[in-house]
């Protein structure tokens, strides 16, 4: 039976104009009910509506507030940093190269990430930061919190398969589940195409604990019923290495690795790992200066 996400059946958007899209209260818990999910469908059924029609604001309010949650998750996986090891040599290659570094962050949210980076100024002055959503009202949220803070980077509205912003390296955190595996090739494609030098797109390892790994984390660390339940819906969506490494090698332009595949995961933790693809004149480079840290990367055929 199909696992789904609350988040991702409560709001929608038109992919041609980016307008808003009424979504019916009734279809929604229909559609949980189907698939087996009872819990998911009282969440839903507290949603405010306008006749059957799930209020928007409420809708947008809900989700920040889980996605406020997520951010500090992420801070105590330490995200940002992780993703900056990585980031650091990838950005002295596309340098080297004679490449503007800029980095596009895929599926964005709140743009914890892209904020992270901008505000620790660990990638360097010249690096450009953008983050993209198709979630308007997380773009708008990440750009608030950006401009507080006075930081170098900004968000736009914008498809993962329709790439508007072009980058040097593209990035996603927590976004690959989302993707049925039958769209992962073209995701991966995209970039290609796109004329990236590099990804960096870290998921949940489908370890067969991950599930109660995530449950115990979403308990302790997440109040919002909507984030607790997609938490463990997202452990137990998460694609396997198979799944990943052959939609990866997509990018036929590129050399696409899995970090940290599952025979190195500890099995009780929903580990984050990236997928990670390189233009071939850096891989060289990149992967001598991760020197250590590039153990255990499993190649795409
Ligand atoms: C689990 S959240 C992760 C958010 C953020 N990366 C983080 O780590 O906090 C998944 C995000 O992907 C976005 N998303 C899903 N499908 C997308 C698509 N096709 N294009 C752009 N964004 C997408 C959702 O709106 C949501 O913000």
């Amino acid at each position: 039976m199909a696992v789904l996400e609350i988040s991702d059946l409560v709001a929608e958007w038109d992919p041609a104009t980016g307008e808003r899209l009424p979504v019916r209260r009734s279809e929604v818990v229909a559609a949980l009910r189907a698939a087996g999910d009872d819990r998911a469908a009282r969440i839903v059924r507290r949603i405010p509506v306008l006749g059957d029609v799930l209020d928007p604001d409420a809708v947008d309010r809900l989700l920040i507030r889980a996605h406020t949650e997520l951010q500090r998750l992420n801070e105590e996986v330490r995200m940002a940093e992780r993703f900056a090891e990585l980031l650091a040599p990838v950005l002295a290659a596309v340098r080297a190269e004679g490449i503007r570094p800029r980095v596009a962050d895929i599926g964005c949210g709140l743009g914890f990430l892209v904020r992270s980076l901008a505000s620790s100024g660990v990638l360097g002055p010249d690096v450009e930061l953008v983050g993209v959503d198709f979630n308007r009202a997380l773009v708008a949220e990440a750009s608030r919190l950006a401009e507080d803070e006075r930081l170098p980077c900004t968000f736009v509205c914008g498809d993962a398969f329709a790439l508007i912003e072009s980058a040097a390296v593209y990035l996603s955190n927590g976004v690959l589940h989302h993707f049925p595996a039958d769209a992962l090739p073209e995701f991966f494609r995209a970039q290609d195409r796109a004329g990236a030098q590099a990804f960096i797109h870290y998921d949940l390892a489908a370890t067969r604990l991950a599930p109660f790994g995530a449950w115990l984390f979403h308990r302790a660390r997440m109040r919002e019923p909507l984030g607790r339940h997609d938490g463990v819906a997202s452990a137990r969506r998460a694609h396997s290495d198979n799944v990943l490494l052959s939609a990866a090698a997509q990018a036929t332009g590129m050399e696409t690795f899995l970090f940290e595949p599952t025979r190195y995961t500890n099995p009780l933790c929903a580990a984050m790992r990236p997928v990670v693809g390189l233009r071939p004149q850096l891989t060289g480079e990149v992967l001598r200066t991760l020197g250590r840290r590039a153990r255990g990367l499993v190649r795409a055929r």
